[in-house]
Order: C-alpha cells, then structure tokens, then sequence
C-alpha cells in the first residue's frame, strides 16, 4: 500500500504549507535546482503529479506556456490556484484518471515515495503510452521518508519500469537527487 489519502489529507488538515515550501530556504534552494535540471529553455505543456501548493509550480511556470498540477488533497489545490492563477490545477489520488494533455514535460517531485510499487509501475506503464516524449524530472528525498517506500527505492522502482525513457541523475547533495528522464533512442 502507498500513503492512503486520509494520510495526505491529515497533513493539510491545520496547513496548507505542511513541509513549509514557502519560507524553507532549503526548499527554495532545491526549487531553483529543479528547474536548473530542465534541459529546454521552454515548454509547451507541463504536467506536475503532487503538486502540493503550488510553490515548485511558481518556479516553472515562466518557461511552461500552459502548467497543470495535481494533488489528492482539496487544501493544497487552492493554496496552489492563488499562488499560481495562470496554471490549471485537478484534484485526484493517484493512481487514478491522469489529465488531459500534450504535455511534454512531467514533474514527479518528491511524489514518487508516496505510491507503492503497484503505483510506480502503473505511472510508468501511463507515461509510457500517453506520453512517451516527455522529458521527466523526479527529484527525491534521500532521507528516511517514514512511508512504506524510501525516496531512491521508488525512484529506482519507477525508473526499471519506465523502458521508453533513459535517466541521469543531474544534481545530487546529501538530502536530495534531482534525476532527468529523456526519450531513450529507440522510442
Ligand atoms: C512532498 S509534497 C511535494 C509537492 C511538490 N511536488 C514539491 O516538490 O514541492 C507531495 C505532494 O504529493 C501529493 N500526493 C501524494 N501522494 C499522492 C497521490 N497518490 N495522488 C495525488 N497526490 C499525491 C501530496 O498531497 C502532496 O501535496
């Protein structure tokens, strides 16, 4: 089992900031690295699975000329909405419905270790077919998550299963990886 959705929904019960993205300078920090670790200088359409409230999303959203995120909890989505009212945001538990889109980038960050290893390889199974194009960035926490998968075990899980892409870890320091998922050469 991955963390269940009233797990999710408990740690937005008194916040809407539970990891404190807004004002963590250690956040902040691995938010500009995450959008270092893009390869294009601009996208057409970019898909955040777990988009929590939105502060990652407020980093991209300049080089992506349409954004939408997902997030299983209501609280999250209309922190996300104010933060960033140009993106399109949905709410859904993954796995589960993925929107519409011609997305040609996807953010899988510190998302992945809430699913389990039926969820992984169903995300991978997903991309694969929809959008088998997309460059993908997943960054992860390398500390202990307290959830039934580390943050690397899933990665690695999520990264053997999705065949059409071809990873590199482009960033790394002692509390988190940022890896890059391009199309492999023979998709
Ligand atoms: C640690 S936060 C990451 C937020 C953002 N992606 C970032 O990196 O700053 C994880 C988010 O993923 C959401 N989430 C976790 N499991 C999910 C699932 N199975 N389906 C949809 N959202 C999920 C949580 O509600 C939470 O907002």
């Amino acid at each position: 089992m991955g963390v269940g959705l009233d797990h999710l929904q408990g740690l937005y019960a008194q916040t809407s900031d539970p990891w404190g993205f807004e004002h963590s300078a250690y956040e902040q920090a691995k938010f500009k690295a995450t959008r270092a670790a893009l390869s294009q200088s601009g996208y057409r359409s970019a898909f955040e699975l777990g988009c929590g409230n939105g502060q990652l999303a407020r980093h991209l959203i300049d080089v992506c000329a349409r954004y939408t995120g997902m997030d299983a909890v209501a609280t999250a989505l209309r922190a996300a909405r104010q933060t960033v009212p140009q993106g399109r945001f949905v709410q859904g538990f993954y796995p589960g419905p993925l929107p519409e889109g011609d997305f040609d980038l996807l953010i899988l960050s510190e998302v992945l270790y809430f699913l389990d290893h039926a969820g992984l390889e169903q995300l991978a199974t997903d991309i694969a077919a929809r959008w088998p194009q997309a460059e993908i960035i997943c960054v992860t926490w390398r500390g202990p998550t307290g959830n039934p998968l580390e943050g690397e075990e899933a990665l690695q899980g999520f990264a053997q299963t999705l065949t059409t892409h071809d990873f590199t870890c482009v960033t790394q320091t002692d509390d988190y990886r940022i890896d890059r998922a391009l199309p492999g050469a023979s998709t």
